[in-house]
């Protein structure tokens, strides 16, 4: 044991010398742009979500402080999940290398190196949709204020269709957090294409009805078929949730329904600005090889323990479960809370007493809510126990605690009340799924 730790410190010492000597030698060109390149232009690009770009030397030398600060405390590039606990897909965390290599090249002067240092490259991908659906169009106040907006899109088709791919586009990207879709459909005869269209998520209280406001109800009242899950999620720089091909989360469009975007949340700004987001739709060519189902449970439909509210000054560790009859690959995790939320964790106990892990988020962060796929599909056999579990932060010491001084709060969809909740997608397992590598396109 002594020794091991003993040749550690002599490695890492040997290695920090290497680095600080040859801090001078880090260049853009050859050390940093590929770093950058690589986990941070997806999102600052033109028409990226990342509030200015880094796609060239020049741009990323006007913010070497900052992205030295961003990347040293692990706020960029934004991917929060604990890689040690679980296999995902689409990591995008930096090593500890890269970090000192950014740090050592902000400090030594951020030299250009090879002149002209590579620039970043658009890689464009046309696939265009068999058909595209229009939300209204949102008009946001320029009082730097973050918005949730509930919106609808109601569409009418000949006749039904099989849907195996959708992908919500944000009109207007820096400003689209985040979205999750839901599908309704009529029955036959009503009339269905009735405003209102949209209304925002914080002038109404619990006790109010999403679906009666936004009349996603049959004309003679009785409600229209909800898909319960999402049919779509959309977080920044990631585009939806895609699985290998022949792996659909397919689903039917009815010749009328309406897809009703769930809290699409604005970041804040500083002037007036409009969004006009769209939903791309694929219909499916071959029938699906596989079908993805998706799943909510937690708030507000399954039991949490301890109850809530969360009691005002109190730290606490709230817990909900869901099993399923058949045994299931596990594709993707997206867990919900709000601002009091700290960590989440979500794992899986067997009948036979065997843990699983799922997902562990150390840093809960609100402004980053978004759809963990693994690495491979995950197989939980019938009858275990999927447990979310989070972490929630009452004090005062909570920077985002939104009651001064803090308060009961309670359960409800409302951005100042928590909530704890999780979104999986899955199929039937079959043999030899844990082979599938879901990164596949
Ligand atoms: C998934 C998209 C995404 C990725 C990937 C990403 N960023 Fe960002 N970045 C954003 C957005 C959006 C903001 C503004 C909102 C915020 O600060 O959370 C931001 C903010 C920042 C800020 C300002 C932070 C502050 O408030 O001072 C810096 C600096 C930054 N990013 C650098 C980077 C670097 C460097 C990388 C790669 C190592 C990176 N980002 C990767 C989307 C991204």
């Amino acid at each position: 044991m002594f020794k091991t730790t003993f040749w550690k410190s002599i490695f890492l010492l040997f290695f920090q010398t290497i680095k600080i000597f040859s801090a001078d030698k880090i260049t853009f060109s050859e050390h940093i742009s590929p770093i950058i390149y690589k986990h941070c232009a997806i999102c600052h690009k033109k028409n990226g979500i990342g509030p200015f770009l880094l796609t060239s030397y020049e741009s990323v030398i006007k913010r070497g402080n900052s992205i030295k600060l961003a990347t040293g405390i692990g706020y960029m590039p934004p991917f929060y999940a604990d890689t040690k606990y679980s296999h995902l897909s689409d990591v995008n965390q930096l090593t500890e290398n890269e970090i000192l290599l950014i740090k050592n090249w902000v400090d030594s002067g951020m030299p250009r190196g090879k002149n002209p240092s590579p620039i970043f490259e658009y890689k464009l991908k046309v696939d265009k949709p068999d058909l595209v659906i229009n939300f209204s169009q949102m008009n946001l106040k320029g009082d730097s204020k973050e918005r949730f907006f509930n919106i609808k899109a109601t569409y009418e088709l000949p006749k039904e269709k099989l849907v195996c791919k959708c992908e919500f586009e944000p009109g207007n990207p820096k400003l689209v957090h985040h979205a999750n879709v839901f599908l309704y459909t009529f029955t036959q005869n009503t009339k269905h294409n009735v405003p209102p269209y949209f209304i925002e998520s914080d002038i109404f209280d619990s006790n109010f009805k999403i679906e009666d406001y936004l009349k996603l109800k049959n004309a003679d009242g009785t409600p229209a078929i909800s898909s319960h899950a999402t049919i779509v999620d959309f977080f920044p720089g990631m585009g939806s949730t895609s699985y290998p091909k022949g792996i659909n989360k397919s689903f039917t469009m009815a010749a009328k329904g309406a897809f009703f975007a769930n809290s699409v949340h604005y970041g804040a700004t500083s002037k007036n600005q409009v969004d006009k987001s769209s939903l791309k739709i694929w219909f499916c060519k071959d029938k699906p090889k596989r079908k993805v189902f998706g799943h909510a449970f937690g708030s507000p439909t399954h039991k949490i323990t301890p109850s809530f509210p969360i009691l005002a000054n109190k730290t606490a560790t709230l817990s909900t479960w869901v099993d399923f009859k058949k045994d299931i690959s596990l594709l993707s995790i997206q867990p919900h809370a709000h601002l009091l939320a700290t960590k989440i964790k979500m794992y899986a106990v067997t009948p036979q007493n065997i843990m699983i892990p799922i997902l562990k988020l150390n840093n809960w962060n609100f402004l980053w809510q978004r759809v963990y796929k693994l690495k491979n599909p995950l197989f939980i056999p019938a009858f275990s126990k999927i447990y979310l579990e989070g972490e929630f932060d009452n004090t005062s010491k909570n920077p985002l605690n939104p009651n001064f001084p803090p308060k009961n709060v309670k359960e409800s969809i409302l951005t100042n009340d928590e909530m704890l909740q999780g979104w999986i997608d899955f199929m039937g397992y079959e043999k030899g799924d844990e082979k599938i590598d879901l990164e596949q396109k």
